[in-house]
Parts: C-alpha cells; sequence; structure tokens
C-alpha cells in the first residue's frame, strides 16, 4: 500500500477540549476522504496535568520527555488510554471507522528503548523508558487501511522484552511516514508551524535553515523533536512534509504553517504539492 497514504499526527492540546476535538475529527474525516490516513496523537500537555496532580517534576530535554517509571506509568495510561479513547469515540460518532492501537499493537512499530541523547546544548542525556521506533512497514496498518478503517496510533510502544516505552508522537509519526511509504506527513499543532522570533512563520524550511534554527535556539523544546521527526520522513522519501496549526480551520489544507523541503536520500526534493 502507500501510494495516497498520509500520516497525520495531533499534538495533545488539539484533543483537550470537546470543542477541540471535534473540530480535529471533523480535520481527520475530510483526509479521510481524500486519502488512506494514519492519524498519531501526542498528549504531553494532559500527561503534564496528572503527573502535577501525583507530584511528579516534568523533565525534557528537547521535547523528549525523560521518563523513568512514575512517569511511564502516567503516560501510557493519559495516552493509550483516555486521549485515545475519547479520539476514537469521537470519530466513531462522525462515521469515521477509527480503531485505537498503540504502535506495540501487531508490531505497528519495533520500538526500542532509545540510546541516550545528544541534546542540542550539547549534553548526553539518558531518557528512562523512551523508546526508539525502527524496522519496516506494518501488515496491521497496511490491512486495516486497506479495510477502510483509521488507525489512530497512541505514541507508546514496547520493546522485545515487553518492556512498555514512551515514544514522543512527531518521532512516531515520523517513523511511520516513512516506514509504511506514505507521501505525506502532516503534523497539526498549537501554533502556526515554526515560528522566528517575532512570532511570524516561517514558510520553509530547508535541511540548513533547520540546522540553524536548532542550533540557535530559535527552535527548541518540543519543535526540535517535530523539526527532527519531519527531516527524518523527508530523508526517507515523504514527499511532502507540513507543519501546521490545528488551531484555525479543520481544513488542514488551509491552514498557516511550515513546509519541510529537505531531499530524499534519493536525490528528490519533497516539494511536491
Ligand atoms: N520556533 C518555534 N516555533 C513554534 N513552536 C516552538 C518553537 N520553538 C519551540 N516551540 C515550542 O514547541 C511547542 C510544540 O511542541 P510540543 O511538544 O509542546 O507540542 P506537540 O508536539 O504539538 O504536542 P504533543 O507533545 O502533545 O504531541 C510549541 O508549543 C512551542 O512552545
Ligand atoms: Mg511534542
Amino acid at each position: 500500500m502507500t501510494a495516497g497514504l498520509t500520516v497525520l499526527k495531533f499534538g495533545g492540546e488539539l484533543l483537550e477540549t470537546d470543542e477541540r476535538r471535534g473540530a480535529m475529527a471533523t480535520a481527520i474525516r475530510r483526509v479521510s476522504q481524500a486519502s488512506a490516513l494514519v492519524v498519531v496523537h501526542g498528549g504531553g500537555r494532559e500527561v503534564d496535568a496528572d503527573m502535577a496532580v501525583h507530584g511528579i517534576d516534568k523533565r525534557a530535554v528537547d521535547g523528549l520527555r525523560i521518563t523513568d517509571a512514575r512517569t511511564l506509568e502516567i503516560v501510557v495510561g493519559v495516552l493509550a488510554g483516555r486521549v485515545n479513547t475519547r479520539l476514537v469515540a469521537t470519530l466513531g460518532s462522525m462515521g469515521v471507522r477509527a480503531v485505537g492501537l498503540t504502535a506495540a499493537d501487531g508490531d505497528v512499530a519495533s520500538v526500542q528503548v532509545a540510546a541516550p541523547y545528544a541534546a542540542a546544548d550539547g549534553a548526553t542525556v539518558d531518557l528512562g523508558f523512551v523508546g526508539q521506533p525502527f524496522g519496516d512497514g506494518s501488515q496491521l496498518i497496511e490491512t486495516l487501511c486497506a479495510g477502510g478503517f483509521v488507525p489512530v496510533v497512541a505514541s507508546i510502544g514496547a520493546n522485545n522484552d515487553g518492556q512498555l516505552l514512551n515514544v514522543n508522537a512527531d518521532t512516531l509519526a515520523g517513523h511511520l511516514a516513512a516506514s509504511l511509504g506514505a507521501d505525506r506527513l502532516l503534523i497539526a499543532g498549537g501554533t502556526a508551524g515554526v515560528l522566528d522570533p517575532d512570532g511570524a512563520t516561517i514558510p520553509v524550511v530547508d535541511g540548513a535553515l533547520m540546522d540553524q534554527l536548532i542550533g540557535d535556539g530559535r527552535a527548541s523544546a518540543g519543535m526540535v523533536a517535530k523539526l527532527t521527526a519531519c527531516r527524518a520522513a523527508a530523508r526517507s522519501g515523504v514527499a511532502r512534509v507540513d507543519i501546521v496549526t490545528g488551531k484555525q480551520t479543520a481544513d488542514l489544507d488551509a491552514s498557516p504553517g511550515t513546509r519541510i523541503e529537505i531531499p530524499s536520500m534519493d536525490g528528490s526534493e519533497s516539494t511536491e504539492s
């Protein structure tokens, strides 16, 4: 499969209220009518809120959550539990045949413990129970898409030992787009794409600009993970890669944002529109 496949990732803040979730479900339905679709979602802010309730401090580096055992329990419960099932239910009520999954289901993605992370500031950080996805496409996803279902993937995985792992949702979306041979990766978040320090949207980011933005700190926190995921997808041949706001309209094609233009390893540009 894969001709005409879109991987669409939503940041958790777009799914927090009934109103926002309804708008995003409308957006998902719209995309699903035009192409096969895999949805990946985060839920960072809801995890933060639950951690605060339990008195656990948040630690993160470049948008990657440093995940100890207690944090993992909360991440799994929030993402694979509340956030995923609520979205699936909303989609179902709108006639979208959504199926909630994690990366651990039917080997949607192979995941291993992430290597110590080389941060933008030069530090090397052990991320704990954080997973790095790897491997080839997923037969389960292909089967679901071929049957007209929309897989909705929470960014949790498990390694070969059965250890649950927290995967950054942008990282997972980028990996799935690459491994499924998607022709589009669309990341919807709370900002109108990549912003410059004045708050204006940077319309196009190429490889050199990406390095500058991360290197000089104009892109930080969750945006570093997003850009890194976009680069991986573009390099592996995903032709269209965009970071857009999910807050302005349920028509994501009309949402302001940033186009990522990085050549694939086989030399073609990710500039098709
Ligand atoms: N140059 C930049 N442009 C836009 N946002 C930036 C930039 N630099 C840092 N950020 C931060 O990155 C955040 C987006 O990443 P974050 O991980 O918080 O959200 P998300 O990935 O959409 O949600 P989730 O983690 O739930 O999937 C923005 O809200 C902003 O605070
Ligand atoms: Mg994030």
